[in-house]
């Protein structure tokens, strides 16, 4: 008897599990957000079904390109339930973004969400970086109406890398799947994070003042090193001699990288764009990494 009521325990506890892998389904056929309920749920109260309107499921303007005219080159328009209140509870969300020549997402995860990306428009780089510590980099170059996945949580990120503007639109499994910018987490948190601790953490800053192995080093802590991996590398490798040589071998030419390694340098320097964001993180990072002695000579 002890053993069956075990088993039908571990069972259930099983089935619980499956059935909140993701967010907890639905039931009722509507719970759209009341914002004003003083109610904390996890997600929103639900508005009394009486009011609610065609309106509460509906959000214009995803056709409308974004400004990307900023330091990443890209523009995320991203309506969550705060944006479209019948989403709530349906586990559910999407966003457009518009990317220009060049323009990033930089590393970032969504903790509450898978996400599934297709291109409509341009060249697209994607990757995401599985768990440490296998730190393993799943990437291609999408053409459009490729379609892309994301796993739940992981760090990924997208570049345009063809010439013209780049257009994806994606869908996330949460309401709302939240964001978490690596660099801004890191290098821009209110109140920062103790100057000594990240100075520490990223002795070995990818940057073009350190040495090839300083970077392999830090690549390590922050992305995977792809010097060891042959085909994530030629992937990564075939995805970047979509790059324009020139402007590379001026800022890491082989005085820097050594001649055979300016592949890798293109891959830095992808990174580095990436996780740049503003010029504040490099510098914060070149002054921390000064600060502590590590910057070379
Ligand atoms: C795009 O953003 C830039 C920088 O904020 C601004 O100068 C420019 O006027 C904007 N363009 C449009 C079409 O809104
Ligand atoms: C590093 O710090 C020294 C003094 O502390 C300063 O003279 C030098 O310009 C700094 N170098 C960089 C690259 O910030």
């Amino acid at each position: 008897m002890a053993n069956l009521v075990l088993t039908i325990i571990s069972l259930l506890a099983i089935g619980w599990t499956v059935v909140h892998a993701g967010e907890p389904s639905p039931l009722q056929d509507l719970c759209v957000a009341d914002f004003n309920s003083p109610v904390r749920v996890n997600g929103h109260a639900c508005l009394d079904p009486k009011m609610v309107t065609a309106d509460h499921f509906l959000f214009k303007g995803l056709n409308i390109p974004g400004n990307t005219s900023n330091p990443l080159g890209s523009f995320v328009n991203r309506p969550t339930v705060d944006q479209i209140p019948g989403l709530n509870t349906l586990g559910i969300s999407t966003v457009r973004v518009d990317y220009a020549p060049r323009g990033v997402v930089p590393p970032h995860r969504h903790p509450r969400a898978s996400e599934i990306l297709t291109v409509l428009e341009g060249t697209v780089l994607v990757g995401f970086v599985t768990s440490d510590p296998e730190n393993k980099l799943f990437s291609k170059v999408l053409k459009k109406g490729d379609v892309f996945t994301f796993p739940f949580s992981l760090i990924h990120f997208q570049q345009n890398v063809g010439h013209d503007n780049a257009v994806t639109i994606a869908f996330l499994s949460s309401q709302n799947p939240g964001v978490i910018p690596i660099a801004n987490t890191v290098f821009g948190s209110n109140p920062s994070i103790n100057d000594d601790l990240l100075a520490k953490a990223f002795r070995d800053s990818i940057s073009p003042h350190y040495s090839n192995s300083e970077c392999k080093e830090l690549g390590q802590s922050f992305i995977p090193d792809l010097r060891d991996k042959p085909q994530e590398r030629e992937d990564l490798h075939r995805s970047l001699k979509m790059l324009p040589d020139g402007e590379l071998n001026t800022q890491y030419g082989p005085d820097v990288m050594g001649k055979d390694q300016q592949n890798d340098g293109k891959i830095w320097r992808i990174i580095e764009e990436s996780l740049e964001h503003s010029k504040a993180h490099w510098e914060k990072i070149n002054q921390l990494a000064n600060k502590s002695g590590f910057l070379k000579k």
